[in-house]
């Protein structure tokens, strides 16, 4: 593959996956591999040619643990979609679950009813039935797809898709995707069963403020996982010394937000949520449900723990950045300095000139609150569930503010369809993002440019919250007449 400068460019594309399965090419790990290194699945052929994407009950192992559950194409994550910004993704996807579904692209600035948003851009695909996805990707960056009905994408239905830059302007030698997630399907019943133990559970907010103050979710899960296998047997991820490798961090996870580090190494931020940052080294980052970090590192030689922490959670997803084959293995126990260091946050991130939104023409305020209902916890916008959802209404071209005050004891890492906002931590400044965790009674504003009509689902991306209400919707003009337009 050739570079903007017209050489041969040096990057690999190597996926995570791959390198755990032992197969990764021979060449893969040098640095002088040319187009040939590119996993099977990927690159131009998605885009060129229709895929189909299976959605059915599967077997899977976690590595030392094999569980039922509901995946695509059997594999979990499930397989990395790769286009090319400005191209076209073609895929068929086939419903061979026991039940309806529909695919998200998540963060991709879509055509509104390529969404997959049930009840809302397409009915759900029917048992046995299959629906045509097919669409562009306008703006390189990491991001993912997943199951937008019930509780499914807490199963297997999700997996990365990664949009490349033609002219990638970052210089890297080798990259890895990196999947988050926590698991209990299989293990410990259904996340539709967690789901209404949840809701059978009397929720007391004063006490769990204490036992669970400063934590993501409420969920406690068996395992957490690197790229569908738990800590025990870990995925590897395979390198040399001095590689200049570029990691694609993405937390699938329903209830989880992690904290990552790399023993050994500092991180250089460049991407959040797809877009570009100007780049900010620090030791760790802490990524909500639905967000994704790209960052830099050189790689050191020897074996390193890639430790992902629960946050607020005991509990630990870990994998392995091997780039010395007879380097001892890390534990998944040891301590990670980095972990306790220098940690991102927001107010550190910045976007690229280019990319920088204009001052909004007015600001809309939405609270994020909590409720004992009578089928369990609710969590309201601004005193609406998903039933009867709070509407935000924009016009086409204009720019808002969306301050969101987080009237509750738990995170909400909100989530924005169609749309890349831009948080402002300050005035004139900050990331451009599409999901942003608000911390427990905090307020963070973000500013979106109405520039993708339809009517999008903007709502916490904690499973549970959403499945308890926490969905309204941003619209252009008048909304649509039907109501309860979310039932599914
Ligand atoms: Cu990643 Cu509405 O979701
Ligand atoms: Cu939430």
């Amino acid at each position: 593959m050739t570079d903007s400068r017209g050489t041969v460019s040096r990057r690999l594309f190597v996926s995570g996956m791959f390198a755990a399965l032992g197969t990764v090419p021979a060449a893969a790990a040098g640095a002088s591999a040319g187009p040939s290194a590119r996993p099977p699945g990927g690159g131009a052929a998605w885009e060129s040619g229709r895929r189909v994407l299976r959605a059915a009950p599967a077997t899977v192992s976690l590595g030392g643990r094999t569980v039922s559950t509901w995946a695509y194409d059997g594999l979990l994550p499930g397989p990395t979609i790769r286009a090319t910004a400005g191209g076209t993704v073609r895929t068929r996807l086939v419903n061979d679950l026991p039940a309806p579904t529909t695919v998200h692209w998540h963060g991709i600035r879509i055509a509104a009813d390529m969404d997959g948003a049930p009840g809302l851009s397409q009915r759900p695909t029917q048992p046995g039935g299959t629906f045509d996805y097919v669409f562009t990707v306008p703006d390189p960056g990491t991001y993912f797809y997943h199951s937008h009905v019930g509780m499914q994408s807490d199963r297997g239905l999700y997996g990365p898709l990664i949009v490349e830059d033609p002219a990638e302007p970052l210089e890297y030698d080798q990259e890895f995707t990196v999947v988050l997630d926590d698991w209990q399907d299989g293990v410990n019943g259904t996340p539709d069963d967690t789901l209404r133990t949840l809701n059978t559970t009397p929720h007391d907010d004063t006490l769990s403020s204490h036992v669970l103050g400063g934590t993501s979710g409420h969920v406690r899960y068996p395992y957490y996982l690197v790229n569908g296998r738990t800590a025990d047997e870990p995925t590897t991820f395979v390198s040399r010394p001095r590689v200049r490798a570029r990691f694609r961090v993405i937390n699938a996870a329903a209830d989880t937000a992690f904290r990552v580090a790399l023993g050994g190494h500092r991180l250089t931020i460049t991407h959040t949520d797809g877009f570009p940052v100007k780049p900010v080294t620090v030791d760790t980052v802490v990524i909500g449900m639905g967000e994704r970090y790209d960052f830099v590192v050189t790689l050191e030689a020897g074996a390193f723990p890639l430790m992902a922490m629960a946050e607020g959670k005991a509990g630990r997803a870990f994998a392995v950045v091997r780039t010395t084959p007879g380097a001892r293995t890390p534990s998944p126990d040891g301590a990670v300095p980095e972990l306790q260091r220098r940690q991102l946050a927001y107010q550190d991130l910045q976007a690229r000139r280019r990319d920088q939104l204009r001052p909004p023409s007015r600001t809309v305020t939405v609270t994020l609150g909590w409720r004992q209902g009578t089928a369990g916890s609710e969590w309201p916008l601004n005193g609406h569930l998903s039933d009867d959802p709070l509407r935000l209404r924009v016009d086409r071209g204009e720019t808002i503010r969306i301050v969101m005050h987080n009237d509750t004891h738990m995170w909400h890492p909100m989530h924005l369809h169609g749309h890349t906002f831009q948080v402002r931590t300050t005035e004139r400044g900050g990331p451009r993002k599409d999901t942003v965790n608000v911390m427990p009674y905090k307020r963070i504003s973000i500013d979106v440019h109405a520039d993708n009509p339809g009517e999008w689902m903007f709502h916490c991306h904690n499973l549970y919250h959403q499945e308890q209400g926490m969905m309204g919707l941003l619209g252009y003009g008048k909304p649509p007449k039907r109501r309860h337009v979310m039932s599914h």
